[in-house]
């Protein structure tokens, strides 16, 4: 596991980008798991720009997502589909029959989990998963839990996700209080982690995730076993750590 100190969100988005962008100019079909929120924002943009100057090509790139919120149509704009079209997809100039997210439409839960985890398969290995992280340690949205999850779930949203993701909705009554999810398992097959954080609202789960105990009360403090887990966090998101631990992140 490693930390890499950034000053500030656009420092981090740059740093990651560079990470990822280099993932795609060594391999040109790799396989990229993605994620959403606003952490990795940035970084997409800078790769939207990379794209469009030539310098990174995902014609033969596939993704696959980590997460989509149940009962919600691909065109729905809070939709992570949507989100995925509008803040990478449309671009850069990948195909968008090879990008994959869990189909939030799906009412029957076995069935959308079992096809899902197919598609992770059929991929043959995810090369590098982007990860953000939630204030409760949450990765993708696996939630606090007495266990750590293999494969595709449905999960019944965290009540801290369901308060910090209603900055997106009209109304908190509007977030939607189930999700798909990716599961851990999935997520710690993938060769390379880059995970991106920001701000002190994620200070704590910084802490808790990668200078305590590994327990699924805290989803991304597995990362620790991760064999390539790669971690660009700004000045605030590392506060506590700095605080707490000083010297440990350079
Ligand atoms: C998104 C996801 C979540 C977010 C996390 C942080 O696909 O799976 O785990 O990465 O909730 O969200 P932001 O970046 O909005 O703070």
């Amino acid at each position: 596991m490693r930390i890499i100190r950034a000053k500030d969100y656009d420092d981090m988005s740059r740093k990651a980008a560079i990470v990822l962008g280099a993932q795609v100019a060594a391999k040109p079909d790799s396989v990229l798991g993605l994620a959403t929120g606003s952490s990795p924002v940035g970084m997409y943009k800078l790769l939207i720009e990379w794209c469009k100057n030539g310098d990174l090509d995902f014609s033969n790139v596939k993704s696959v997502n980590l997460d989509e919120y149940f009962g919600l149509t691909a065109d729905n704009d809070q939709s992570y589909a949507y989100f995925m079209y509008h803040n990478l997809f449309k671009g850069i100039n990948i195909d968008i029959k090879n990008t994959y997210l869990p189909d939030g439409t799906n009412p029957d839960v076995a069935n959308e989990c079992a096809r899902y985890d197919a598609v992770i398969d059929s991929m043959g290995g995810v090369d590098i998963q982007v990860l953000g992280i939630g204030g409760n340690g949450h990765i993708g949205f696996n939630e606090p839990s007495d266990v750590f999850k293999l494969g595709t779930h449905c999960v019944t949203l965290d009540k801290k996700t369901i308060e910090a993701n209603s900055r997106f909705f009209n109304s908190i009554d509007e977030v939607p209080t189930k999700a798909y999810t990716m599961g851990v398992g999935s997520i710690m097959k993938a060769k390379k982690i880059l995970m991106v954080v920001n701000g002190e609202a994620k200070a704590q789960a910084m802490l808790d995730s990668f200078f305590g105990d590994i327990t699924p009360r805290v989803q991304a403090s597995i990362l620790q076993m991760h064999p390539d887990c790669v971690i660009v966090a700004d000045d605030a998101a590392l506060k506590l750590i700095d605080e707490k631990f000083p010297g440990a992140v350079k």
